[in-house]
């Protein structure tokens, strides 16, 4: 690799963060991020407001960015975009921006798929994570996404499986809904499931084959255990929150777990790197060392802010980019749907 300085303008507006990022070759100056507040009280995320919200933000954002890097506009040697998969309103805000300020700069523009954005955001230069060694299964769990991705390379990459309905983010969220807690309740699951018994409640697992997911089932079975069970007493919900809690989330980190396991068998590869925000979950985390120990496995999970959406991952993918040459001209659309090695 090169060791010249070459500085990347990273943006990404795919959901309902509207990030900027800077970074010096694999290292993060800056990576700002506007989580957009609006759609909590929605109980999830609304396209439109999103979209509007992120017409705001993105000026300030990409401006506290390069402050905050302390570099100056004309230093930049490109800006990488997030070109998709997400919600074509918000993906178009950042698109636009990227390609006009790249054609006011005169500098490459770079287009990135988001979802290898999360994958790569591994290789993101940082003191206390290790870096995984090629190849290697990488696996993103968010509100968004859930899917098993072979990589051989940087932009090597194969879809193994993914969900056939909800994200596991939103299996986390649904059920806490059905709970009553306020959106989005994935962090709130994971408090009181500390506490709570995992096999309490039983529920069961999805029959799905080879290494797609499906989570609409369970959010189903929880409904109906719940309503069954609030007849009877109707403060059952109250009384045995961090039981009912560490159930659900056993349930769904067994379906994760039995996934990842099947994956290292198929593939014989049993370096596993996670991301995005479900990878907060303290459960999977501690189901991840353990597999350490029991099966050899070598797990890696980025900082925190590099598994949420975040515009550092979108700038690592653009540096690698920008080494290739890979670049985009300005006929480059929004994609909302956008497959892996597409
Ligand atoms: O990556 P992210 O910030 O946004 C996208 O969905 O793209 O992920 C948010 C998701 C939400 O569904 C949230 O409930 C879940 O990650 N989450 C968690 C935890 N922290 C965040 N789910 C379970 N346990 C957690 N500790
Ligand atoms: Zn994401």
């Amino acid at each position: 690799m090169t060791t010249e300085k070459k500085y990347i303008l990273a943006i990404e507006s795919s959901c309902d963060d509207t990030s900027a990022a800077v970074l010096c070759n694999t290292e993060v100056l800056s990576n700002v991020v506007a989580t957009q507040e609006i759609h909590r009280q929605y109980g999830g995320v609304v396209p439109e407001l999103a979209s509007r919200a992120h017409q705001q933000n993105i000026v300030p954002v990409v401006h506290q960015a390069l402050a905050k890097a302390n570099i100056d506009k004309k230093q930049l040697s490109a800006i990488a975009f997030t070109r998709g998969p997400g919600l074509m309103g918000s993906l178009l805000v950042g698109t636009s921006f990227a390609k006009s300020l790249a054609l006011g700069l005169d500098i490459p523009l770079i287009e990135v798929n988001h979802m290898e954005a999360h994958i790569l955001a591994h290789f993101i230069k940082d003191q206390d994570t290790q870096r995984p060694e090629f190849p290697f299964l990488g696996m993103t769990i968010s509100g968004g996404h859930t899917q098993i991705v072979q990589v051989n390379n940087y932009f090597e990459m194969k879809v193994l499986g993914e969900t056939l309905d909800d994200a596991v983010g939103e299996a986390f969220d649904k059920s806490a809904k059905l709970m009553g807690l306020p959106y989005p309740g994935g962090p709130l699951v994971d408090k009181y499931a500390r506490e709570g018994n995992p096999k309490a409640y039983p529920f069961p697992k999805p029959k799905v084959e080879g290494l797609n997911f499906s989570f609409s089932g369970l959010k189903t079975s929880i409904l109906y255990f719940l309503q069954r069970e609030t007849q009877k007493n109707a403060d059952f919900v109250q009384e045995n929150i961090k039981d009912i809690c560490a159930s659900v989330q056993h349930t769904i980190l067994e379906i994760l777990m039995d996934k990842l396991k099947l994956a290292v068998k198929q593939t014989g590869i049993k370096r596993v790197a996670i991301g995005g925000g479900v990878a907060a979950n303290s459960g999977i985390r501690s189901r991840l060392k353990e597999a350490e120990e029991t099966m050899g496995w070598k797990t890696y999970i980025p900082k925190f802010a590099y598994c949420t959406d975040n515009a550092a991952m979108v700038g690592i993918v653009g540096y690698l980019k920008f080494l290739e040459e890979d670049f985009t001209d300005q006929s480059a659309a929004a994609k909302a749907r956008y497959a892996i090695g597409s």
